[in-house]
């Protein structure tokens, strides 16, 4: 399966500066097939850039969902809404939803849940915070978070589920020199994700699943992270907002 390079632009960028960035970005892709290409801009872009994504090889997705159909959940944007704009992704999950917002992974697992039943692709996100990590909690933080998430999942359905590991300490919340996971650190995070798949469902969709690693990826790091046998892709936050980095990252899949 292609490498999947996805962009979080987080709370970035008006509808006129979504599609500025698409033109620019357009034109600098052309017709790279080597990777899957998904932007997540902010919901109030989604129409408008699923209208300039028509015919093109980059797909849309969206940074979060409540997991009913319609209802009284003031602020909230369901899985029907997402669908009409044309997206196919959703990131569920992100750590800025689960610390800033309070999500927790029985909340997520819903969101997944409804997701797959619009026929939404879910990009869930997991990963250890700092304190988890010095406490050498990783690998228990992960397979719990896995395992909540995932509850009443069945085989076939793990088709449509990328994982993103995002380890929290690695994310560069907007500071462009921050410091990403080394490509030894991500690696051992993706492998130890996929042996819990493994455990979990069988060996099939372990292999066949993209884990894809997020946290402070960059043009001058891509290409290391992205040539580990278990990173799958990438979920790029800040070094997505500019057009000609995040084209850089997506030429660094081979
Ligand atoms: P970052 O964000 O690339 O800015 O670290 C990644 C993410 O939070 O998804």
């Amino acid at each position: 399966m292609k490498k999947l390079i996805a962009a979080n632009w987080k709370m970035n960028k008006t509808i006129k500066e979504s599609v500025l960035f698409i033109e620019e970005f357009k034109k600098i892709i052309k017709n790279e097939k080597n990777a899957e290409i998904v932007i997540c801009p902010p919901f109030t872009a989604l129409t408008a850039l699923s209208k300039e994504l028509k015919n093109s090889n980059i797909k849309i997705g969206a940074q979060n969902m409540h997991f009913e159909e319609a209802g009284a959940f003031t602020g909230e944007i369901s899985p029907l809404m997402l669908k009409e704009t044309g997206c196919e992704y959703v990131i569920l999950g992100h750590s800025e939803r689960r610390e800033i917002f309070g999500e927790d992974d029985l909340l997520v697992n819903k969101k997944i849940i409804a997701a797959l039943k619009h026929g939404l692709s879910p990009i869930l996100c997991i990963g250890e915070n700092l304190e988890q990590k010095n406490q050498g909690k990783t690998k228990n933080i992960i397979e719990n978070q896995l395992k909540n998430c995932l509850k009443s999942i069945d085989k076939s359905q793990m088709e449509s589920i990328t994982i993103a590991y995002e380890p929290v300490w690695a994310i560069s919340r907007g500071n462009p020199s921050h410091k990403a996971a080394t490509k030894e650190d991500a690696e051992e995070g993706h492998k130890f994700i996929r042996s819990v798949i493994e455990k979990m469902f069988d060996t099939a969709i372990s292999k066949n699943i993209r884990i894809i690693y997020g946290g402070s990826m960059k043009p001058e790091n891509a290409r290391e992270l992205l040539s580990m046998p278990d990173i799958d892709g990438g979920l790029v936050g800040n070094a997505s907002l500019d057009a000609k980095s995040f084209a850089e990252i997506v030429k660094s899949v081979k």
